[in-house]
């Protein structure tokens, strides 16, 4: 039984008071709760106060990028060395949002996350295909492409921490969700990529998370595949209220 993690991905929004009032309402709407891992990925500016208003909690901090350097003349960019003296565990990688608008690729997907493997962060490794190749039923190849090349040259002993998020592009804060079928299908797709790179075992365990427009109303139906090993929430995690219930669906 994989147990499942439920991630919010705060993409640009929140300062630290809001991050404060944010653990403030949300820690005592999840107290006891240790069915699903629960982890919260705020902008980088949030990081420190999130830590501190989550600690003796069992939600971890995780941010929405890392480089591939542990230091150097790379301005604007932060270090896992950096990331792992706050405290934070986890790294968002490949988010689609940077795939479009930040000139990602899969080969720096794969540099992201050797680093993070290495360093002992827990990478959330983002897939999925745009609407466009959707449509063209190109989206198993795009998944598999995807897969290949972010886990090129990564054992799965290296490997062991990852964690795989299937985001389809077009249903990414359009309010348009995968049905729970379709998403199963997409994540039986990158299950199988992983049993070809990492083998069997390996796969059995790989948690692959849903994300795209998942809401209170409707993670309980994505959740009950067995497919489906967690969510990773954008729009729906800025609301502790909303979060929670997703959390508990
Ligand atoms: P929405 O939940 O707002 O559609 O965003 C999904 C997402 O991009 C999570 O990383």
């Amino acid at each position: 039984m994989r147990k499942k993690v439920m991630a919010a991905n705060w993409k640009m929004y929140k300062t630290p008071d809001e991050t404060r009032d944010y653990f403030r309402d949300f820690l005592p709407l999840v107290a006891g709760h240790d069915r699903d891992e629960i982890v919260v990925c705020p902008p980088y500016t949030d990081v420190a106060t999130a830590i501190e208003s989550a600690r003796g909690s069992s939600v971890a901090i995780g941010v929405q990028n890392v480089h591939w350097k542990a230091d150097g003349a790379y301005t604007g960019e932060i270090s896992a060395p950096m990331l792992l003296c706050l405290g934070v565990t986890h790294v968002i990688i490949g988010h689609s949002e940077r795939r479009q608008y930040f000139g990602e690729t899969d080969d720096t997907v794969n540099l992201r996350l050797k680093t993070a493997l290495e360093s002992g962060l827990t990478p959330i490794c983002c897939v999925g295909e745009v609407l466009q190749e959707r449509e063209a039923g190109l989206t198993d190849d795009v998944l598999r492409r995807q897969c290949v090349r972010a886990f090129h040259a990564i054992s799965a002993k290296k490997a062991a921490k990852l964690i795989v998020a299937y985001e389809p592009v077009w249903a990414i804060g359009t309010g348009k969700t995968a049905t729970p079928e379709l998403a199963a299908e997409a994540h039986a797709v990158i299950r199988s990529e992983a049993v070809e790179i990492f083998g069997e075992d390996f796969a059995g365990q790989l948690r692959i998370l849903y994300g795209g427009s998942v809401k209170p109303d409707n993670a309980k139906a994505l959740m009950s595949q067995e497919e489906i090993d967690g969510a990773l929430v954008g729009g729906a995690s800025l609301d502790p209220k909303s979060f929670a219930a997703i959390v508990k669906y």
